[in-house]
């Protein structure tokens, strides 16, 4: 089955007054129809970046240097999303692809009731004011919200209820394609589980694909199918959650699951050092600086993101039989 969005060589930075900074390099994913995928990193590898290069709402200084991106709808249609122009974007965007950015839920207007700014989208999109108001009950009751919720004001609701609006705001129009940025991020825990598990009912009752942008690898491990895992503006791992949690290949994702408490009072060990800005990417493999495992090619040589089988891509000298033939 080819793959619901297929990127390749997706290269995202920011407009200098001189030149362009690159955040994101060079990413190629296959997004799988009906999957949750899980992007984890820390904060500043790019994972917002790559959210909105995929979604085309990359604001100045952001830029789009270089990439492709087909989005294969179940329908049989697909489009190139780098090809779009804006009014094509505006009529596919909510019907076919959704995005929730980061801090979203602290962006309905205050003023306006809730139903009203579900509603307002729908319209846009051809949809009758009888019709606009049925979707949104049926969005609501997705997230486990009342229909009476149309009614209230923002500031009427919990952080949770209004995060849980704008995923029924998001899925309204019942769209392929989810991507989702931090979406529990200021949540507590409890309703940080609630969400998710509304989440994965969202992809079983809609069939919807959905990319879960995250720096909490306890989030991917609650919700997600497969975890790319990405490091300084790359993707470092791509696999199965259990696989990879199981058994981490990249060292960055061996430092990254081993920072994650198991017992309550266990010690951990964090990784050590601090994440590269993009002004200062280092050369070779990015991650060479902080690498427990570093060794002669590193810090010249980037690695390439290779399969060691049909499920499992590490992009880290250690599996590339080429590199470690000539050591
Ligand atoms: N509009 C912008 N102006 C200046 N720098 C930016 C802008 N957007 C991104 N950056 C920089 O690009 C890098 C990647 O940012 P991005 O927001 O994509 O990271 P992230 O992985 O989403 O981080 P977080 O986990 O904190 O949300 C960071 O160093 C950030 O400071
Ligand atoms: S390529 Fe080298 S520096 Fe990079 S993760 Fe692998 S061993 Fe470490
Ligand atoms: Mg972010």
């Amino acid at each position: 089955m080819p793959a619901l969005l297929q990127i390749r060589g997706l290269s995202a930075g920011l407009q200098g007054r001189r030149s362009v900074t690159q955040v994101v390099s060079e990413v190629d994913l296959d997004v799988q129809a009906g999957e949750i995928l899980g992007v984890v990193g820390e904060s500043g590898c790019g994972k917002s970046t790559l959210a909105a290069a995929i979604m085309r709402l990359l604001a100045p200084p952001q830029v789009l240097q270089s990439g492709a991106m087909i989005l294969r709808l179940p329908d049989g249609k697909s489009f190139d999303l780098l090809e779009l122009s804006d009014r094509d974007l505006r009529h596919l965007r909510w019907r076919h692809f959704s995005y929730i950015p980061q801090g979203s839920m602290n962006s309905l207007n205050p003023v306006l009731r809730v139903g009203r700014q579900m509603m307002d989208t729908l319209i846009q999109h051809g949809l009758s004011s009888d019709e606009a108001v049925a979707r949104s009950i049926e969005a609501l009751e997705l997230v486990n919200l009342e229909p009476r919720l149309l009614e209230s004001y923002p500031h009427e609701l919990s952080g949770g209820m209004r995060q849980r609006v704008i995923i029924a705001a998001a899925v309204s129009l019942q769209p392929a394609l989810i991507v989702a940025d931090e979406l529990t991020t200021a949540l507590d825990v409890v309703t940080q589980r609630q969400i998710l598990q509304e989440l994965a009912s969202i992809r079983d009752e809609l069939g919807a694909t959905i990319i879960l942008i995250t720096h909490d690898m306890g989030v991917v491990a609650q919700i997600a199918d497969r975890v790319a895992v990405m490091y300084a503006g790359k993707i470092a791992e791509l696999g199965a959650v259990n696989d990879i949690f199981e058994a981490p290949r990249h060292p960055y994702s061996q430092g990254l699951i081993g920072s994650i408490p198991r017992e309550s009072g266990q010690r951990v060990e964090g990784l050590p050092g601090e994440a590269p800005s993009p002004w200062n990417y280092p050369s070779g493999c990015r991650f060479h600086p902080r690498c427990p495992k570093v060794f002669a090619p590193c810090g010249e040589q980037a690695p390439l993101l290779l399969a060691q089988d049909s499920e499992r891509w590490t992009a880290c000298h250690l599996y590339d039989a080429e590199v470690a033939a000539d050591v």
